[in-house]
């Protein structure tokens, strides 16, 4: 194999990976490899757009830690995460949508008994959260285990937040036995998604704004069904048509009605998908 040309290295590559022993990979990296060489062939790729490509990969990950995952905001920012999401939760008519995980959860977020305020000192006007959580046949889904968390009033995490000493505006609570939620927390609000490094350089260069519609993010486990994955949108958003992260699904807005004491309320009822058969 010498004196490969632009027209048959592309079959070089993929006939030097034919003894990969997983099917699988050799599946992923083959068609990698054709998408690839097909892209640089149809943009007609200079050396010097390569090695920009290069560096803007190495910032990429120069930036990156424990923290700051900005190859998953690549990978948001140019639609891929919710393609994946997309193909890999078609859910039975009438369960609730899937979206974007986001980089902000965290595991040790603290528990909260129904009722409480899981904004524990983050700033925000507050607001009520109430809905339930049901199975695909209206069946309620007792003790069903809510995962949520949002950004404050300023658009910030409390891992976005260095000084921060307790975690704030994300907690584990339980439904009832009736598969009843309700909490209380502070109005969600539209923030910017990190862009301070080389995927904010990219949206400045592609004439986009980072702003994402204001959500609350939920995780949604129970024995005998599947995890869902999901936002609840704020209805009347100026984001909405326009989520830096491609994230919104018309199914995930939901009303927040301020009410006479200025307090706001939104209910949201989640349906959640019955448990997949191991294959
Ligand atoms: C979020 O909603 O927390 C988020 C999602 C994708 C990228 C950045 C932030
Ligand atoms: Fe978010």
């Amino acid at each position: 194999m010498r004196n490969l040309t632009q027209d048959n290295i592309t079959q070089a590559v993929i006939a030097r990976m034919a003894d990969t022993p997983d099917p699988r990979l050799k599946e992923i990296m083959t068609s990698l490899v054709q998408h690839l060489h097909a892209f640089a062939r149809d943009v007609k790729l200079t050396e010097e757009e390569w090695f920009q490509g290069i560096s803007f990969l190495t910032r990429v990950g120069h930036i990156t830690d424990d923290q700051r995952q900005e190859f998953i905001l690549l990978s948001d920012t140019l639609g891929l995460s919710m393609l994946t999401v997309a193909m890999n939760n078609d859910k039975p008519a009438g369960c609730t949508e899937a979206t974007v995980f986001g980089p902000f959860y965290v595991e040790d977020a603290p528990g909260f008994d129904l009722g409480e305020d899981v904004a524990n000192g983050a700033a925000g006007v507050p607001c009520l959260v109430r809905g339930s959580v049901r199975g695909i046949d209206g069946e309620p889904v007792p003790g069903a285990e809510i995962h949520v968390w949002q950004a404050d009033a300023e658009g910030k995490y409390d891992v976005q937040r260095e000084d921060l000493q307790q975690r704030q505006a994300r907690g584990v609570l339980h439904a009832n036995g009736k598969g009843q939620y309700h909490f209380r927390s502070i109005l969600a609000e539209a923030y910017p998604i990190p862009d301070d490094g080389p995927v904010g350089d990219m949206l400045k260069a592609t004439r986009r704004h980072p702003w994402r519609p204001a959500h609350l993010h939920f995780m949604i486990k129970a024995p005998g069904y599947e995890t869902l994955i999901t936002h609840v949108f704020r209805n009347g958003d100026p984001y909405l048509d326009s989520d830096a992260v491609f994230g919104v699904r018309q199914s995930l807005v939901a009303d927040w009605v301020k009410q006479s004491d200025g307090q706001y309320l939104v209910e949201y009822d989640f349906v959640l998908a019955p448990q997949k058969e191991e294959r």
